[in-house]
Formats: structure tokens, C-alpha cells, sequence
């Protein structure tokens, strides 16, 4: 099954898609991890990138298509991926499309995580992850079940990102409304496209989630 999770800064993506990956053995796609990755090793896609994505704005179409059309040619995809952070704009949606087809492969579901935009910078402030295996926390939603100590690997030091403050948030919500928002009706008319109320828990979310893929493979 290939899957694409929508939805703004600090929705939610990629804890479903975390959640997806360990349930249903699909491959998760981060675009911003990826890029994050780029940066810290000090590459020259991360150089490119990296002031971009301290302002909050979007990497160019061409860099993440070409980034992404990599990634998924790749044996740990075959079982299906799920693209989170991707695509964030038409022409990006527009590529993939062309790229899938031209590789046999289909998309099954564009999940829409909704969450109003007051409760994302709560979400995106109390953020952190586990610095050596990358699972996803925060302060007071879903903290490790043993303080300072990584639920998944063990691990004990954790990152914050530079882009999770306030004033970026902005920039990066902007970006969202503006550039993205207009693939829920891309997806819409390919009837592709489910949403769930990314306002409740993370465990409600989650079976939110799998009542759509439920359908889905029923053929309802
Ligand atoms: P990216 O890394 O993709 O960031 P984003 O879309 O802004 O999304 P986030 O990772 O911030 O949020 P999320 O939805 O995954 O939320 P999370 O699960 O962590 O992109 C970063 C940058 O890279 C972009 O600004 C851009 O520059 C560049 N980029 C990336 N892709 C690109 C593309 N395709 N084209 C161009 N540029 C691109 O959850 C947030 C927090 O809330 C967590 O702490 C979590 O525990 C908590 N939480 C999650 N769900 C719930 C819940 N239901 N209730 C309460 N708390 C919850």
C-alpha cells in the first residue's frame, strides 16, 4: 500500500507515520527528515537547502522531486511507503503522479490530518526526538515512558528542532495554507482523499487512520 499523510506543521504526520511503519510494515518517507539529514552532514543538497528551511519556506519542487524519485526506487519501498511531508505543492503532486505511473505503481490513500492552527505551535514547542534513533516525543502529549530515557532504543540524548520556534512557525504555516492546502482538492477530485480529526488523542487519530485503510482494502 502507498500512502500519502497531509496535514500542517506539528498535524501529526509523522507520528502516524511512525505508528503506520511499525503496524503495517510500510516504509516511512520523510522529505524534512531527509533534508534534515542533508543538512547535518554537510552535504551540498544541504547547504542548499539549509537557509532555506531556516526561513520556513519550501525547497524547490525540482530538488524534492528528484530527492524523493531516489528514495523510492530503493528494495525497502517495495512493500509500499508512506509519504510524509510529500508533496507539498501541485507541481510536486503533478510529478508524482508522472513518476508513479512510469514505474507501474499506484497510490492508494491521501490522509488529511486536520488540526486547527492555535494548537499546532503548542504541539510544534513541546516537540523533541531521540537523537539516535529518531523517535518522535513531546513534553506533556507523549512523553517516554521513563523520563529521559528513549522508549524504542534506550537512547538518552534527544534534539529539538531549529525550526519549532514561534516566528518560524509562522512562516512555515503560511507556506502550508498557501502552497499545500491546495492538494485536498487535487485529491479530492481523484476521490483519493480521506480526513480525520487530528484535534483528538494520538491513539484516537491512529484508529481514525486505520478505519480509512480498513475501508480501503475492503474495496468500500
Ligand atoms: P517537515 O519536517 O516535513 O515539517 P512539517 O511538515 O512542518 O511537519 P512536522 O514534522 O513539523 O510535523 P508533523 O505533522 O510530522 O508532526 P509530529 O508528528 O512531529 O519539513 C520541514 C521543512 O523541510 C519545511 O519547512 C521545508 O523547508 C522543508 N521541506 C520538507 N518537505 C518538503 C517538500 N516536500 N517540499 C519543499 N520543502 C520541503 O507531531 C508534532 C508534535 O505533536 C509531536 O511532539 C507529537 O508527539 C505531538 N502530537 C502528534 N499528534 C498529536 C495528537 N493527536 N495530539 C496531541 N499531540 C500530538
Amino acid at each position: 500500500m502507498n500512502l500519502i499523510l497531509l496535514g500542517p506543521p506539528g498535524a501529526g504526520k509523522g507520528t502516524q507515520a511512525q505508528r503506520l511503519e511499525e503496524m503495517h510494515g510500510l516504509k516511512q518517507l520523510s522529505t524534512g527528515d531527509m533534508l534534515r539529514a542533508a543538512v547535518a552532514s554537510g552535504s551540498e543538497l544541504g547547504n542548499q537547502v539549509k537557509a532555506v528551511m531556516d526561513r520556513g519556506e519550501l525547497v524547490s519542487d525540482e530538488i524534492i522531486v528528484d530527492m524523493i524519485a531516489a528514495r523510492i526506487a530503493e528494495p525497502d519501498c517495495a512493500n509500499g511507503f508512506i509519504l510524509d511531508g510529500f508533496p507539498r505543492t501541485v507541481p510536486q503532486a503533478e510529478a508524482l503522479d508522472k513518476m508513479l505511473a512510469g514505474r507501474g505503481l499506484e497510490l492508494d490513500r491521501v490522509i488529511e490530518i486536520c488540526v486547527d492552527d492555535d494548537a499546532l505551535v503548542a504541539r510544534i514547542s513541546g516537540r523533541f526526538t531521540c537523537a539516535n534513533c529518531g523517535t518522535g516525543y513531546h513534553d506533556t502529549n507523549k512523553p517516554p515512558k521513563t523520563g529521559g530515557v528513549c522508549d524504542s532504543c534506550g537512547g538518552t540524548a534527544f534534539n529539538r528542532r531549529d525550526d519549532d520556534n514561534a516566528k518560524i512557525v509562522a512562516a512555515r504555516l503560511e507556506a502550508y495554507h498557501g502552497l499545500t492546502a491546495p492538494l485536498l482538492p487535487y485529491y479530492r477530485a481523484r476521490g483519493m482523499l480521506g480526513s480525520v480529526d487530528g484535534m483528538r488523542g494520538i491513539d484516537e487519530v491512529a484508529s481514525a487512520i486505520d478505519g480509512i485503510l480498513e475501508n480501503q482494502e475492503n474495496g468500500s
